[in-house]
């Protein structure tokens, strides 16, 4: 069998992370104070990120606002550089709500959404939130508590889900969160039931795909549920988008094409496996040819975050005739996005000491670092990027496999073989570029009493960029000389 030199899936990176991984030594130094594995955010790229989505807004002439969707990562210094600014912050649990309001949210720029539970939606109405509702029952529920303890009619949103489409069937994937857009009259029934306590503000949804047109079928729904709250007597402004604007991972297309063409390969037995056990992320070869579906995140995207939110505002509605930004526009009525993974793109990194390299009995070179797949956990959503290896230094490009700390077979960082510019040795580091979207935090946890990362941030100051503990950051660090 030919051995094709191994495919590499560089990853994107820009701006501040590019001046922050050009000087090793100092992430070296950073990792022997505070630990391996290490977070590492970007606070004010976040606010840049905000501001491409606002030009958006800007060119289709819409007033509304960006929530943040705060699980996306648990950094304090995200959270209080939002503050400063003009953006939201969506909150889907008690702790992050209590999280937010401690960094100096005002309840006004607050969306609770998500499973709530009494103490969220107690604290919720308290501080004036608005409540993204998730169900009937969450409704009534919310109204006998800002009965009970007389708070100001509390603010809320019908999460829509199962949308209808007029022609052509879109598939509209079933969901388990919110109201199917076909009980809408049932709960604005109930709405009107509990007039004194709830306000309807408006109607919202969130996708779990990257999929346009169904997003745009969704908006329509929207759309037609105000029109329909209009006439029942309700005075709603305002409409929600979620998030899954997306992120583009990858430097380069032909990589990732390569890539997803060899693995398909390597499943037939066409070329050397690309990953442990030849584990194929969903695809299987069944009589000679590839069977299955690549479960994979399209790594490299070119219409992401701001440009898809662009992308899906200029969609024209066949059934209502005009672009869904004019239409909003028509109506007057604001529009709400809640970008998490988007927000982040290039916020962040995770770094990892590489402890021990050994070489298997079939030959496979394993890379263990001070880390595991639940502090970088990239694999498990299915985001496939290589991470840069630091410092850099001269020598042989080689495939290896990445394990974690934790004695479990399935530990691997990944499941592919990376191909790294060189065989690391113990000391060196491996960067894990645009972790700051869920793969930094989220599943982190003390799994084995192994310790999980700290956090610090960076920040642009006049000798390049300085550092501090990310509960330490606030808006003006840097800025001050
Ligand atoms: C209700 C809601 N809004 C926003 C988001 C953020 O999505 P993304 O990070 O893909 O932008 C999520 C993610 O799960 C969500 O559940």
């Amino acid at each position: 069998m030919r051995v094709e030199p191994e495919p590499i899936l560089e990853p994107r990176v820009d701006g501040l992370l590019s001046d922050v991984l050009a000087e090793p030594e100092r992430l070296s130094a950073m990792v022997e104070a505070l630990g391996s594995p290490l977070n590492v955010v970007v606070p004010e790229r976040m606010a840049a990120n905000a501001e491409h989505y606002r030009d958006v807004y800007r060119r289709h002439r819409l007033s509304g606002r960006t929530y943040f969707a705060h699980k996306a990562n648990r950094s304090s210094a995200f959270i209080r550089c939002l503050v400063a600014g003009q953006c939201g912050v969506d909150v889907a649990s008690l702790g992050e709500l209590r999280h937010v309001l401690a960094a100096g949210f005002p309840g006004d720029r607050i969306m609770a959404t998500g499973p709530k539970d009494a103490e969220f939606l107690w604290l919720a109405a308290q501080v004036g939130a608005v409540v993204n509702a998730d169900s009937s029952e969450e409704l009534e529920e919310l109204a006998g508590i800002a009965a009970r303890f007389g708070t100001a009619p509390v603010r809320v949103m019908i999460r829509l889900s199962g949308f209808d489409s007029a022609g052509v069937p879109i598939l509209s994937r079933p969901s388990r969160f919110g109201v199917h857009a076909r009980e809408l009259d049932a709960t604005l029934d109930l709405l009107d039931k509990y007039r004194d306590t709830l306000r309807l503000l408006g109607v919202s949804y969130h996708l779990d795909t990257t999929g346009v047109e169904e997003k745009a079928l969704a908006l329509e729904g929207c759309l037609l549920a105000m029109h329909r709250a209009l006439t029942r007597g309700f005075a709603p402004t305002a409409i929600d988008i979620g998030g899954g604007f997306g992120v583009n991972y990858l430097a380069d297309r032909e990589q990732w094409e390569r890539y997803t063409t060899e693995l398909g390969s390597a499943v037939l037995g066409r070329r050397p496996a690309m990953t442990w056990q030849n584990h194929g992320y969903g695809l299987h070869a069944e009589a000679g040819t590839v069977r299955g579906t690549l479960g994979v995140y399209p790594a490299y995207r070119e219409i992401v975050g701001a440009r898809y939110l662009d992308e899906l505002l200029s969609w024209k509605s066949s059934s209502l005739g005009r672009s869904l930004a004019t239409l909003l526009l028509e109506n007057l009525y604001d529009l709400y996005i809640e970008p998490g993974r988007g927000l982040t793109d290039q916020c962040g990194l995770t770094l990892a000491r590489v402890v021990e390299v050994r070489t298997t009995h079939a030959g496979d070179t394993l890379v263990r670092v001070a880390a595991n797949s639940r502090d970088i956990s990239a694999e498990s959503h299915a985001v496939l990027m290589d991470p840069v290896l630091l410092p850099e230094r001269p020598g042989v490009a080689t495939g290896v496999y990445l394990t974690g700390n934790l004695c479990l077979e399935d530990d691997f960082i990944t499941r592919r073989r990376v191909t790294l510019p060189r065989t690391p040795v113990p000391g060196d580091l491996l960067a894990f570029v645009n972790t700051a979207g869920y793969f930094m935090d989220f599943a982190a946890d003390h799994a084995l009493m192994q310790p999980t990362a700290r956090t610090a941030a960076v920040f642009r100051d006049a000798g390049g960029w300085s550092w501090c503990l990310d509960e330490q950051y606030w808006p003006g660090k840097g800025s001050r000389s």
